[in-house]
């Protein structure tokens, strides 16, 4: 079901083998964001060719649509998508906690309307386990609560209090027992991975940790960060977490992040990433590269004739100037999202690739210098 080998460290940094039901991943490594059962504006073959080794869907949009007797009908979600690689599923807890005030959050689990067709739904965690065995994802994720930074109530901004991320935290505990006795029902042959809350405090953060560690699950996750925080608390809670979770299982940190979060987790011990930054900012115009990040709707690029970034060998870089994207992006034509989307992920699994190679050559720190230094020279 999982199999995890750490094979090198650099401090706290690892570079390790992930094996699950559909394949083995190399690790550190990045998974991009198929909400509905595909990554926006890009083939299966194109994930394979930029280096994808795992993909994320969810839970929660899975079910509204195309709903569980089309995916039960074609032995899971692997087969219903073209994808024969590893998956992983979130469980609902943060995209129902998106929903805003459509949702009533109890101990039994979450009511919320469909933003489909406004029928009344009931997102538990045994549900969001029932779900994820028919999806047949290689990882699971727990459902949990998300706890916010701060709500807005009658225009005011609200932070998170400690009693509030506490009691916040002990809920997605209690929901994490839930969901193991839930999946061992089940009899799911896939790997249940716990989910760290506790907010912006690092006692709660230690009190989730030991709570979800007695559980004995195969992975764990950082979830709650990127939710709003200055990036300061993001690191703080990260370099606390990260190097805290068990050392011989697979860490991911969940919806993170730029390029710089990427090196950042890794370098505190993070395994997995996922992030809708590569796929929804190239839809935008919004290119990363090595050299800093490029926004291809500036009048700069009208004349340009050289790649997005002279480094990248992905297929966009090797065949299109910047020009052309430029042109294709101000007429809004549908290949300038899959040219952009291509690119984007092909340099964050790219990252990925060189972050693993600096750490089987024992050369980690002088790659992330070389990166910071790059980064900031500018396009
Ligand atoms: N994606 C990003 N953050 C989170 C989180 O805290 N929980 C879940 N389930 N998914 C996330
Ligand atoms: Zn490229």
């Amino acid at each position: 079901m999982l199999q995890f080998t750490v094979h090198h460290t650099s401090g706290q940094a690892r570079r390790g083998t992930l094996t699950l039901n559909h394949g083995v991943i190399d690790t550190p490594q990045f998974m991009p964001v198929g909400t509905y059962g595909t990554v926006k504006g890009i083939t299966p073959e194109g994930l394979k060719a930029a280096g994808a080794q795992i993909i994320l869907g969810n839970t929660f949009h899975l079910w509204l649509r195309p709903g569980l007797d089309v995916v039960r009908q074609f032995g899971g979600l692997h087969r219903f998508i073209g994808w024969d690689a590893p998956i992983l599923t979130d469980s609902g807890g943060f995209q129902v906690w998106s929903l805003g005030a459509m949702r009533k959050i109890s101990e039994e689990g979450v009511k919320f309307a469909s933003p489909v067709n406004g029928d009344k739904l009931f997102l538990t965690p045994e549900v969001s386990m029932q779900i994820q065995t028919v999806l047949n994802s290689d990882i699971v994720m727990q459902f949990d609560e998300c706890t916010p930074y701060d709500v807005t109530r009658g225009g005011q901004k609200h932070i998170t209090t400690e009693s509030e991320a506490r009691a916040s935290m002990e809920l997605s505990l209690r929901w994490a027992a839930r969901c193991k006795a839930e999946f061992a029902r089940l009899e799911n042959p896939n790997a249940l991975f716990g989910i760290v809350q506790g907010g912006m405090f690092e006692h709660l953060r230690d009190a989730s940790l030991d709570g979800l560690a007695a559980l004995d699950l195969p992975g764990y996750a950082i979830g709650g960060l990127s939710v709003g925080e200055p990036k300061d608390d993001m690191l703080r809670l990260l370099r606390h977490t990260a190097p805290r979770l068990p050392a011989n299982k697979p860490r991911y940190l969940m919806g993170v992040g730029t390029p710089e979060d990427l090196v950042a987790g890794v370098a505190a011990g993070i395994d997995l990433f996922d992030c809708v930054m590569p796929t929804r900012n190239a839809r935008n115009g919004h290119l990363f590269t090595r050299y800093g990040d490029l926004r291809i709707r500036n009048a700069r690029f009208k004349l340009d004739e050289r790649p997005l970034d002279e480094t990248c060998t992905c297929p966009t870089c090797r065949q299109f100037s910047r020009a052309y994207l430029h042109h294709l992006d101000r007429c809004g034509e549908m290949l300038f999202g899959m040219l952009a989307t291509t690119h984007n992920l092909h340099y964050y699994l790219q990252l990925m690739r060189d972050m693993r190679a600096a750490l089987d050559a024992g050369t980690f720190d002088a790659f992330v210098t070389q990166f910071r230094a790059d980064r900031a020279r500018g396009v």
